[in-house]
C-alpha cells in the first residue's frame, strides 16, 4: 500500500514545520489548497510515552488531509518500533523519520540531522520502524506491546472522533520515508543517499542545506539533482525541498533536477492556497509548456473568511487555553493586504476569534471609509466589495 506511487508526478506536498503545520493549518491547507500529501509536525519518540495526550494532540489529523504522514524523530530504535505501531493504529498513510532537524535540542541529542554522522544508528532506526509496521500489519496489537490500557483507550477515542471507527478499517503495510539534509557540516550526498537507498525507503525528502547552514544561504539544488542521479535505478523517490517560492519555481526546479516531487514549507505560511496551481505544474511539465503558473488572486473577502475559519478550528481543536500559536498565522495572512503593517501588529496581540473579527471589522471599515472618500484606489477590490466585506463579517 505505497500511496506515494499513486500520486501523479511531480508530487507537491506540504513540508512539515514544527509550530506551524499543526492539525488546524493542515486542515486549512487541505481544504483551500490541496497539497498532494501532508506531514505532521515531528514527534519525539523518547517523550511519546511520558505525555500521551501531547502525542495524540501532535498526531491529530482530519480525513480531508489524506494521504497524511506522521513524522517522528529520536535516537532509540526500540521506541521507533513501538511508535510505528501507534502510527499504524492511528490510521496514518505513511511514516516519515526526521533526519534533518538542525535545532540544538534535537541534533545535540544525536537525533534529527545528527544521524547523518551516525549512519549505523540511522539504519537501525529505519529498520526498527519498518519492523514495527510489518509486525502491526501481521496482527500485533498495542496490548501485545504492553502499552498502558488507558493510553490504548485514548488512541481508540482519537480514532472514533476522527473517523467514527475505533481502529483502522484494514491493516495496511504503510510506507517509510526519511526527510533529511545534504550533510552535517559539509555536503556528503553521495555516501548518505547511498546509505539511505540501501534501506528500501519509499521516499527521501532532501532539504538542500547542511545542518551547519541551518536556514542560511540558499538551498543547493545542484546537490539535490545529484541525489536524483544516485537514486536513478532505485525504487526510492526523491523529493526536493528548499526555498521554493511559488509554483513557477516548482516547475523550474523539477525540470532542472528531475526530482519526483517537492515539499513546500515557508511559502505556504499565510498562503494555504499556494497548492491550488499544482495541477497546472503537472500539466505544464507533461506538455513542456513555459506558460506562467499562478492561481487566481485571493480576494480580501476570501482571505478574511479563511483567517476566521482557521482561527475557529484552532480555538476548537488546537490549544483551547491559548490562542498565542494562532497569532503568527494571522499575521502571515495579512502580508498581502493593503496597509498590512498595522493589521499585522494587531494580529500578533489577539487572544480569541472575537478579537480577530473586531480587528478585521475595523480594518474593513477603514478601507471602506478611505475608498468612499476617493483618496485612494485599492488593487484588491471595488467599493462594493469592500463595503460588502464589512457587512458580511460575523
Ligand atoms: C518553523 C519551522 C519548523 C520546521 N519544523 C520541521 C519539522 O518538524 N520537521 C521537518 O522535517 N522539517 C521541519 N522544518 C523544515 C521544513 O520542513 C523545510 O525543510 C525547510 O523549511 C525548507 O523548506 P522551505 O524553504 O520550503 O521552507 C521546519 C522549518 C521551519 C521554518
Amino acid at each position: 500500500m505505497n500511496f506515494w506511487l499513486n500520486i501523479p508526478k511531480p508530487i507537491i506536498g506540504l513540508s512539515p514545520m514544527d509550530g506551524v503545520t499543526d492539525a488546524s493549518f493542515r486542515f486549512i491547507a487541505a481544504k483551500h489548497g490541496g497539497p498532494d500529501v501532508t506531514l505532521t509536525e515531528f514527534v519525539n519518540v523518547e517523550t511519546a510515552f511520558f505525555a500521551p495526550h501531547t502525542l495524540l494532540k501532535d498526531l491529530a489529523y482530519s480525513e480531508i488531509e489524506r494521504p497524511v504522514v506522521a513524522q517522528i524523530y529520536g535516537r532509540t530504535p526500540e521506541l521507533f518500533y513501538t511508535v510505528a505501531h501507534i502510527v499504524c493504529e492511528l490510521g496514518f498513510d505513511g511514516l516519515d523519520i526526521n533526519m534533518g532537524c538542525p535545532a540544538k535540542k534535537v541534533a545535540a541529542s544525536g537525533s534529527g540531522a545528527a544521524l547523518i554522522l551516525n549512519p549505523e544508528l540511522a539504519r537501525s532506526i529505519i529498520r526498527s520502524a519498518a519492523r514495527g509496521i510489518r509486525d502491526w500489519f501481521e496482527g500485533r496489537t498495542l496490548s501485545d506491546l504492553k502499552l498502558d490500557p488507558e493510553f490504548i483507550e485514548r488512541i481508540r477515542g482519537a480514532n472514533r472522533l476522527r473517523s467514527g471507527l475505533e481502529t483502522p478499517a484494514e491493516r495496511r503495510l504503510i510506507p517509510v520515508s526519511v526527510k533529511t539534509r545534504l550533510g552535517y557540516d559539509r555536503v556528503v550526498i553521495d555516501e548518505w543517499i547511498q546509505t539511505l537507498l540501501e534501506e528500501n525507503l519509499s521516499v527521501i525528502s532532501l532539504h538542500g542545506r547542511t545542518l551547519r547552514q541551518g536556514y542560511k544561504g540558499s538551498a543547493d539544488w545542484t546537490a539535490i539533482a545529484r541525489a536524483v542521479e544516485i537514486a536513478k535505478n532505485s525504487p526510492t523517490l526523491i523529493l526536493g525541498n528548499g526555498d521554493l517560492k511559488d509554483m513557477d519555481d516548482v516547475r523550474r526546479r523539477v525540470r532542472e533536477t528531475g526530482v519526483d516531487g517537492v515539499l513546500l514549507g515557508r511559502a505556504a505560511q499565510g498562503d494555504p492556497w499556494i497548492f491550488r496551481a499544482k495541477e497546472q505544474v503537472k500539466q505544464a511539465l507533461s506538455s513542456n509548456s513555459g506558460a506562467f503558473i499562478h492561481h487566481a488572486p485571493i480576494s480580501l473577502e476570501e482571505r478574511f473568511a479563511v483567517m476566521l475559519e482557521h482561527g475557529n478550528h484552532f480555538a476548537r481543536y488546537g490549544n483551547p487555553s491559548s490562542f498565542v500559536g494562532m497569532r503568527k498565522h494571522l499575521a502571515w495572512y495579512c502580508k498581502a493586504s493593503p496597509g498590512a503593517a498595522e493589521l499585522r501588529s494587531q494580529m500578533v496581540q489577539v487572544n480569541n476569534v472575537s478579537e480577530v473579527v473586531e480587528c478585521l471589522r475595523n480594518y474593513a471599515a477603514r478601507l471602506a471609509e478611505i475608498e468612499l472618500a476617493g483618496r485612494r484606489s485599492y488593487e484588491h477590490g471595488s467599493r462594493a466589495r469592500v463595503t460588502s466585506m464589512f457587512f458580511s463579517l460575523p
